[in-house]
C-alpha cells in the first residue's frame, strides 16, 4: 500500500511528479481551493489557468495540466469540490485526483479545516489509488507510492495521528476488497481461514482465532450452516477473530458476517447472468474480518469479535434440497424453500453463536438480497434492526463514514409470510419485500441465553460492496471494501 506523509511547507515547494488541488464554487466562478493560502505569485498563475481552461467544479471531476510556473511539481491536478465541500466531496476528490495523477509520487492540497476533513482526504487518497494485482503475473510495483498530504492543522490537533489512523482504516478496506476480488477457486472457507489466521499473526494488533471445522460445526448443531456448504466439495468454517482492549469494563460487539465463497444458488440454480459476480457474496466476512484487525490496530476500548461463516454455495451430489428440514444451533427446526436463499441460514447459526456470549450489541453484514438492491440502487446499504436507536446509530456512522445507507423497516405483519407448515419456520417469504423478510428471518436469530432480544442491525450489503461499473472517485470496480468504515465510526462510539 502507499505510505503517507504529512506535507510541511508550502504546496509550491513540493518536488514530487503530480500536485492536486482543488477547484470549487460556482460553475460560473470557479476558483482553485488550496489546503493553505498560495504564493502570490503561483496564484495569479493559477488564477489566469482556470480562466483560460474553466475546469469542472464538479466533486471528483478531474483537469490534468502540464507544469505551472510557481509550482516545483510536474504535473497539476485540478479536481473538482463542489459549492461547499464536506468530508464526502474531499474523499471522493482525493481519490479521482489520485487515480488522474497516474503513477509517480503525488502530493494532495485541499482545503479542509478539522481532521475529519483531513482523515477523508488521506483515506480518499488511498482507496482511489488502489489496484488489484493478486492474479497478475506481472506484479506492478508502483503499489507503495508515496502520497503526501498538506494539511493547515497544527500540532494540537495532531495531523500526523489522523494519517496514521487512515492508514489503518485504508489498509482494512484494501484487505476487504481483495478477498472479496479473488478468484472463487482459490478463496474458499479453508483458504479463505488461513488468511484471517495469518493476518491476525502478522497485525501488530491482539488477536484472537478460533476455527470451528465442518466436524466441529456437525457436532455443534449447525444445521444451517452445515446444509448450505453439504453441496460443494470445500467444507464450511466458522471462523471467531476476537479482539479484547485492556480495559475489564469495555463494551462487546459482535459482528457477523455472510462468507458464502462462490453462490451458485445450489440446486436452485441461478442463471449464469446473476451467477457471474457471486465470487463477492463473501463481502460481508471481508468487511468483518478487516474491522476487527482495525480495530485492534487502532486499540479502540471496544472488545469487538467477529464470526466469519464461510460456506461454499454448489449444487453438488450432497447438495441441500427444497424440502430438507435442517435443525439450526439454536434449537429452532427451519423447512428450506429455496437453496439459493443461503445467507441467512449462515448467518442465523452465525447470530446464535455469538448471543451464546452475550454481546452488548449485534451487526450482521451481508450481501443478502437482490431485493435490497431493486429497493435502494447499487450504491446505498439497507439498514435492519430489532432496536430503533441501534438502527440510527448505524445510519449516522454511515453518514460519518461516507458510506450512503438507508433504514428499512421489519415489518411485522410479513412474519407470517415465514410460517412453514412442517418445521418451526421458513427461510423465505414471497418476492415482494424480499429484502424484509430475510431480515425478520434473522431476528429470530437475536435472542440472547435470557430470551430477550439482543440489540441488533442488519446491513444488507448486496449493492454497495462491489461495483460493477466503471472506478469511481474512491471506489475501484469490484470489490469496494463498503461497511468497514462504518463499522468502525460505530465502534469507536461505543469506547
Ligand atoms: N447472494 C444473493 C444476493 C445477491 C444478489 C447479492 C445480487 C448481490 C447481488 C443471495 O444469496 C440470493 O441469492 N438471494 C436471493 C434470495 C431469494 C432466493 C429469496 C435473491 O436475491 O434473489
Ligand atoms: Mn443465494
Ligand atoms: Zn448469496
Amino acid at each position: 500500500m502507499a505510505s503517507l506523509t504529512l506535507g510541511s511547507k508550502s504546496p509550491s515547494t513540493y518536488t514530487g511528479h503530480t500536485l492536486v488541488l482543488g477547484v470549487g464554487g460556482t460553475g460560473e466562478n470557479p476558483a482553485v481551493l488550496a489546503s493553505d493560502d498560495l504564493p502570490r505569485a503561483l496564484a495569479k498563475q493559477l488564477d489566469s489557468v482556470v480562466s483560460a481552461v474553466s475546469p469542472s467544479t464538479k466533486v471528483g471531476e478531474t483537469a490534468v495540466l502540464a507544469a505551472v510556473p510557481g509550482a516545483k511539481a510536474d504535473t497539476l491536478v485540478l479536481v473538482g469540490l463542489g459549492e461547499e465541500p464536506g468530508t464526502d466531496a474531499l474523499r471522493r476528490a482525493a481519490g479521482a485526483g489520485v487515480r488522474a495523477a497516474g503513477k509517480g509520487p503525488v502530493a494532495l492540497a485541499l482545503p479542509h479545516g478539522d481532521a475529519a476533513g483531513l482523515t477523508a482526504i488521506a483515506e480518499g487518497a488511498l482507496g482511489g489509488d488502489y489496484t488489484f494485482t493478486t492474479h497478475k503475473s506481472a506484479q506492478e510495483t508502483d503499489g507503495d507510492r508515496e502520497i503526501t498530504v498538506f494539511t493547515p492543522l497544527g500540532r494540537k490537533e495532531d495531523p500526523k495521528g489522523a494519517l496514521a489512523r487512515a492508514e489503518i482504516v485504508a489498509r482494512g478496506v484494501r484487505w476487504a476488497r481483495d478477498l472479496v476480488n479473488t478468484a472463487p477457486n482459490l478463496l474458499y472457507p479453508q483458504t479463505f481461514t488461513e488468511q484471517v489466521q495469518q493476518v491476525a499473526t502478522a497485525s501488530p494488533g491482539k488477536l484472537g482465532v478460533e476455527v470451528l471445522d465442518e466436524e466441529a460445526l456437525a457436532d455443534g448443531g449447525f444445521g444451517g450452516i452445515v446444509g448450505v456448504g453439504q453441496g460443494s466439495s470445500r467444507p464450511p468454517r466458522i471462523v471467531t477473530l476476537s479482539y479484547t482492549p485492556k480495559s475489564k469494563k469495555a463494551k462487546h460487539v459482535a459482528l457477523i458476517g455472510k462468507g458464502i465463497t462462490f453462490d451458485s444458488g445450489g440446486v436452485c440454480i441461478k442463471p449464469s447472468a446473476s451467477m457471474a459476480t457471486m465470487k463477492s457474496d463473501m463481502a460481508g466476512a471481508a468487511a468483518v474480518a478487516a474491522t476487527v484487525v482495525a480495530a485492534a490496530e487502532l486499540e479502540l476500548p471496544v472488545a469487538v469479535t467477529g464470526y466469519l461463516c464461510l460456506a461454499e454455495n454448489m449444487p453438488g451430489g450432497n447438495a441441500q434440497r427444497p424440502g430438507d428440514v435442517v435443525t439450526m444451533r439454536n434449537g429452532t427446526t427451519v423447512e428450506i424453500i429455496d437453496t439459493d436463499a443461503e445467507g441467512r441460514m449462515v448467518l442465523a447459526d452465525g447470530l446464535s453463536l455469538a448471543a451464546e456470549s452475550g454481546p452488548d450489541q449485534m451487526f450482521d453484514v451481508a450481501t443478502l438480497t437482490g431485493a435490497c438492491v431493486v429497493a435502494l440502487g447499487p450504491d446505498v446499504f439497507g439498514v435492519m434492526a430489532n432496536d430503533d436507536d441501534v438502527r440510527s446509530a448505524i445510519t449516522d456512522a454511515a453518514e460519518r463514514a461516507d458510506e450512503p445507507s438507508w433504514p428499512l423497516p421489519l415489518p411485522t405483519g410479513l412474519r407470517a409470510q415465514l410460517d412453514s407448515p412442517v418445521a418451526d419456520i421458513a427461510h423465505k417469504g414471497g418476492r415482494m419485500g424480499g429484502a424484509l423478510t430475510a431480515g425478520l428471518f434473522l431476528q429470530e436469530f437475536t435472542k440472547g441465553a435470557d430470551g430477550e432480544q439482543i440489540p441488533w442491525a442488519h446491513l444488507d450489503i448486496a449493492g454497495p460492496s462491489f461495483n460493477e461499473s466503471g472506478a469511481k472517485d474512491h471506489l475501484p470496480k469490484g470489490g469496494t471494501g463498503v461497511a468497514v468504515g462504518t463499522l468502525l465510526e460505530h465502534i469507536a462510539t461505543l469506547a
